[in-house]
């Protein structure tokens, strides 16, 4: 690494930085100066600046440092910075003091998330704040609003091509909309949560814009060849993301009679980081949409953000340089942001994006997949296998437990953790893909390929949780056993991400089992990506529901609802799911998890069945985890005790506590 000792000379990084910061004073008192900010403010910064300045030097240095214009990236970095505290609201700043005062606020067991699109759930987001009463009656103390930003017309990836990040989507409201949704849903105790789309913009950005008029400065904002050349020598070692959306990750331009750098669709053009100008322009862009008042940023594709000849340009070391160095700049100026890490890679990849310099959160694409494998196998081994080495996090970092988000699902096991039991990957993975897209006999699920690529054999999967999870077949049988066990799967799933450790994050529609909608097909923005059979609209008359009672059991959307409400509502109640530790007990029946949290004193044992017939586990082997020998399902209100076995009914699941 650039700035170790490792040629025998002193590690000289330190002493640049401090040198070059003793030089960028006066440039920061003329900032201080000019925008009139509080001797408070100042010294906040300064005392961040003690901590952050070093290592986000380093960082820069290891990006940029052989450049001849190094040191005015630096400075322009720090006045950007600078400039950002200098800007940012004063009800912002004091929810930055509040963080700094409760740095694991995220790891209470009162945060509950969901997501939706503004447009398909509440239209527009002055609606969406006239939403904040239901957001909060289902129990969600974070939000993420999918991007919401100008996007190029036709077809935007659901909002993924932006073409300006600074302006809201015109069909959604304004930037002052935003900005009082923020406001509301903090007074309503619920975080913003939105996405940094910083691997790539749109192709009508105005910085692609100007590269396509020609502009040198601006075609260097993106990759770009003459000829095929070097591309075929990135292909050579690279991975096709949406291979049917174009095959390879170049498009012809023929404007500027150039290969342009596209690793998603045609028109998102990937930014290159390896040109400082990018760093900054981005995060300048990182830290207005901080100002708005998000609470947390979803770093959209973080592995695709450095190439290098010859690599498969994902997951590289520069990538986490970049992210970390954005992460210091947060530090300084917007302290109480976090970053959500959005890595859907292997999962020994995953993690390495997670850490309190890095992204504090991150999306746990293994666990969410490996829930769908064990209800498609009925078996817990290869969850066991995973999580028993692969749950535990660093300090102050957490999970985000999803089980349908608005992407595909994506089987990112491990082949190793399926070779120590035994399955072959591979032949898994297929089997995985016709059970969900229906075809394997006897399936329950209704899912549709996405992305399948012939040449390779691999395909991902689209689909609802409740059309994944059988509630679609069901209700098209109207088979009352059918869909009984649909709704326990449901559930099942549910209570898992609400317990297993970290931020449990619900996709909206699935409280309420919304099926897959397929007149996506109709509109030719979408129509060529399958993904969007899961993202249905909000049908508001659902709610209207809530009050029906056929037969005395109500509708079977109500009954999802108040189910998925209740399990909320009862995870704020235990203080032992906080946090992100989890130790398994070992249950000695391979259809069944469980697991146990302990927080300050508390403990919560969890029980699992992953079939649909009746399992049983001996009660002896729940003496381990510490609850005593009677304890009671929370869920239920039923006891239980050491001395008898306890029986799972089917897709049961128990939430366990000392009586
Ligand atoms: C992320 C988004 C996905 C999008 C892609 C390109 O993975 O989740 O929806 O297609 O990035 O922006
Ligand atoms: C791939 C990418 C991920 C993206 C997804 C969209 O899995 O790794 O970033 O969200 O494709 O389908």
């Amino acid at each position: 690494m650039i700035g170790s000792s490792d040629n025998g000379k002193p590690d000289d990084i330190p002493f640049k930085a401090e040198l070059t910061l003793r030089r960028l004073r006066p440039r920061l008192d003329e900032i201080w100066r000019e925008a009139d900010v509080s001797k408070r403010r100042r010294q906040e910064f300064d005392t961040r600046l003690e901590t952050h300045w070093a290592p986000l030097f380093r960082l820069l240095y290891q990006l940029y440092g052989s450049r001849y214009d190094f040191f005015y990236h630096v400075e322009q970095v720090l006045h950007t910075a600078a400039s950002a505290w200098a800007a940012r609201p004063e009800s912002l700043c004091e929810v930055d003091r509040q963080h700094i005062n409760e740095p694991d606020w995220f790891q209470s067991e009162r945060i509950v998330g969901g997501a939706l699109y503004v447009d398909l759930f509440s239209e527009n987001l002055c609606k969406a704040r006239q939403h904040i009463p239901y957001f909060v009656d289902l129990g969600l103390t974070y939000l993420h609003l999918m991007p919401l930003f100008a996007v190029r017309p036709g077809n935007n990836d659901g909002g993924y091509a932006i073409s300006n990040y600074r302006s809201v989507d015109p069909r959604l409201g304004t930037i002052d909309d935003l900005r009082q949704l923020a406001s509301d849903l903090r007074a309503a105790g619920i975080s913003l949560v939105l996405d940094f789309v910083f691997n790539h913009t749109a192709d009508d950005h105005q910085w692609a814009q100007r590269a396509q008029a020609g502009e040198r400065e601006y075609q260097d904002f993106y990759y770009m060849f003459p000829s095929r050349e070097v591309p075929e020598q990135y292909e050579r070692t690279l991975r096709e993301i949406f291979p049917t959306v174009r095959r390879g990750n170049f498009t012809w331009h023929d404007g500027m009679r150039r290969w342009v750098w596209t690793t998603f669709n045609s028109f998102q053009w990937d930014l290159n980081y390896g040109n400082p100008a990018v760093f900054r322009a981005m995060l300048d862009e990182m830290l207005f949409l901080a100002n708005v008042g998000v609470d947390i940023l979803r770093l959209d594709a973080v592995a695709f953000i450095w190439k290098q000849m010859g690599t498969s340009c994902e997951n590289l070391p520069e990538a986490h340089a970049v992210i970390q160095a954005f992460n210091h700049v947060a530090r300084l100026s917007a302290p109480s942001l976090l970053f959500k890490s959005e890595a859907i890679v292997h999962p020994d990849e995953v993690v390495r994006y997670i850490g309190p310099d890095e992204c504090q959160i991150s999306y746990n694409p293994t666990l969410m997949a490996l829930l769908w494998e064990s209800l498609a196998t009925r078996r817990t081994d290869l969850l066991v296998q995973t999580l028993s080495h692969r749950h535990r996090l660093p300090e102050g970092t957490a999970w985000v437990n999803y089980l349908r988000c608005h992407d595909d699902i994506g089987w990112t096991f491990d082949d190793l953790d399926a070779a120590a039991i035994g399955i072959n990957a591979r032949d898994h993975r297929r089997f995985l893909n016709d059970f969900y897209t229906g075809q394997f006999p006897g399936s329950f699920a209704r899912g549709i390929p996405f992305q399948e690529n012939h040449a390779t054999g691999d395909m991902r999967i689209s689909g609802t949780m409740a059309s994944l999870a059988g509630l679609e077949q069901a209700v098209e049988s109207d088979d009352e056993t059918k869909k009984e066990l649909a709704v326990r799967r449901m559930m099942l799933l549910h209570g898992i991400t609400l317990s297993i450790g970290g931020i449990p994050l619900l996709y909206l529609g699935e409280e309420w089992g919304m099926l897959n909608d397929y007149d996506f097909a109709l509109d030719p923005a979408k129509a060529g990506d399958s993904r969007w059979i899961h993202r249905p609209r909000m049908q508001w008359d659902y709610l209207d529901e809530l009050n029906d009672t056929i037969g005395g059991t109500g509708s079977i959307r109500s009954r999802i609802f108040k189910s998925t409400q209740r399990l909320i509502a009862l995870r704020k109640q235990l203080p032992a799911l906080a946090g992100q530790a989890m130790e398994l007990v070992s249950t000695d029946n391979s259809h069944t998890l469980g697991y146990v949290r302990k927080r300050d004193g508390h403990r919560v044992v969890v029980l699992a069945n992953f079939s649909e017939t009746t399992q049983s586990v001996d009660g002896n082997k729940l003496r381990t985890a510490g609850i005593g020998r009677f304890f009671e399902d929370v869920i239920r209100q039923q006891t239980y005790s050491t001395s008898e076995n306890v029986q799972l009914e089917p897709y049961q699941i128990l939430w366990l506590q000392r009586t």
